[in-house]
């Protein structure tokens, strides 16, 4: 597979023959559309999901829909419907689009109101449901990343996954225009928080793996959640703390975890190598045990 190229290049479906979920309907992607007055679209006032789909089965389901229900209760909104509509809605759209290997994305607004920005009264929370073709990118699991560490610009609530991303989105793109492949962002602790879409992971020269813990500087990722049960398993040295640029730049071997990227080792940092500068022997075998993780039903 090559690395890099768009969804439909690598698996072939094009926008025409897509499906989207909206607000109770299933609609042609295409014509898919949410009012100009939607709440996440005017203040970002909406959280969302994305849960990958490994040969026809959602990954790590339940942990998602619960990181979901914790965002809707941070956020005080209403759940748009029951889980178990949800889980149904969810399969029906990954039926639909015949995905086989992809991702859900669902997102939920606090609804549609004229603009103003106390939470209106008596409205309903909108929800959007798609799902695509997106085959896991292995040659960039097998070769790595580079990333360049960028200030971490974001509010102090990163744990409530909202679709507020402006700053994920500029950290980025500074990330791919100085040639590497994401950021990791540096809080003003000087702390390596995590990447713009993934969770940061170093393995220390005393072989210790080491990552952020789960507060409000960062998004609980249900990869690292899944990681971090698979290392416990396998009775690596690990713990939930954060480490500075200069501890990341010192690392043996590092890695990001994400719905998307798995266990996608991470071979420079700022232009150097870490470790040998190849991907590492625990990252490998993470890698391995994620990827078995995620092919069970
Ligand atoms: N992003 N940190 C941030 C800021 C994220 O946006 C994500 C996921 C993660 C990893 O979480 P998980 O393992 O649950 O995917 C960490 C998704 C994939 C996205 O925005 O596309």
């Amino acid at each position: 597979m090559v690395p890099g190229f768009r969804v439909s290049e690598r698996m072939g479906l094009g926008n025409m023959s897509r499906i989207a979920y909206v607000n109770g309907r299933y609609v042609p992607h295409r014509a898919a559309r949410v009012h100009i007055e939607d709440r996440g679209y005017q203040f970002a006032d909406g959280v969302y999901e994305v849960v990958a789909v490994r040969h026809g089965h959602l990954v790590d389901e339940a942990p998602h829909l619960d990181r979901l229900d914790r965002s809707l209760g941070a956020m005080r909104m209403a759940a748009p419907m029951g889980r178990n509509p949800l889980r149904h809605a969810m399969r029906e759209v990954i039926r639909r689009n015949r995905v086989e290997d992809g991702i859900v994305y669902l997102q939920v607004s606090r609804g549609v109101a004229p603009r103003g920005h106390a939470f209106p009264k008596g409205i309903a929370p909108a929800l959007v449901i798609t799902a695509k073709r997106l085959a896991p990118n292995f040659a960039q699991m097998e070769k790595g990343i580079a990333v360049v560490t960028l200030p971490d610009i974001r509010w102090k609530r990163r744990d409530i996954k909202t679709v507020n991303l402006t700053a994920n989105v500029l950290a980025k793109q500074q990330a791919l225009d100085a040639g590497a492949y994401d950021a990791w962002l540096v809080g003003e602790d000087e702390m390596i928080s995590e990447g713009t879409a993934s969770n940061a992971w170093i393995v220390t020269s005393a072989k210790e793996l080491v990552t952020h813990a789960p507060d409000y500087r960062i998004l609980n990722g249900i990869t690292r959640l899944a990681v971090k049960r698979l290392a416990e398993q396998e009775g690596y040295r690990f713990v939930e703390r954060p480490f500075a640029k200069a501890e990341a730049a010192a690392a043996v071997e590092a890695f990001i975890t994400g719905t998307t990227s798995w266990v996608t080792p991470v071979i420079a940092i700022d232009g150097k190598p870490v470790g040998t500068g190849k991907p590492g022997s625990l990252t490998r075998a993470l890698q391995r045990l994620y990827a078995v993780h995620a092919d069970q039903p």
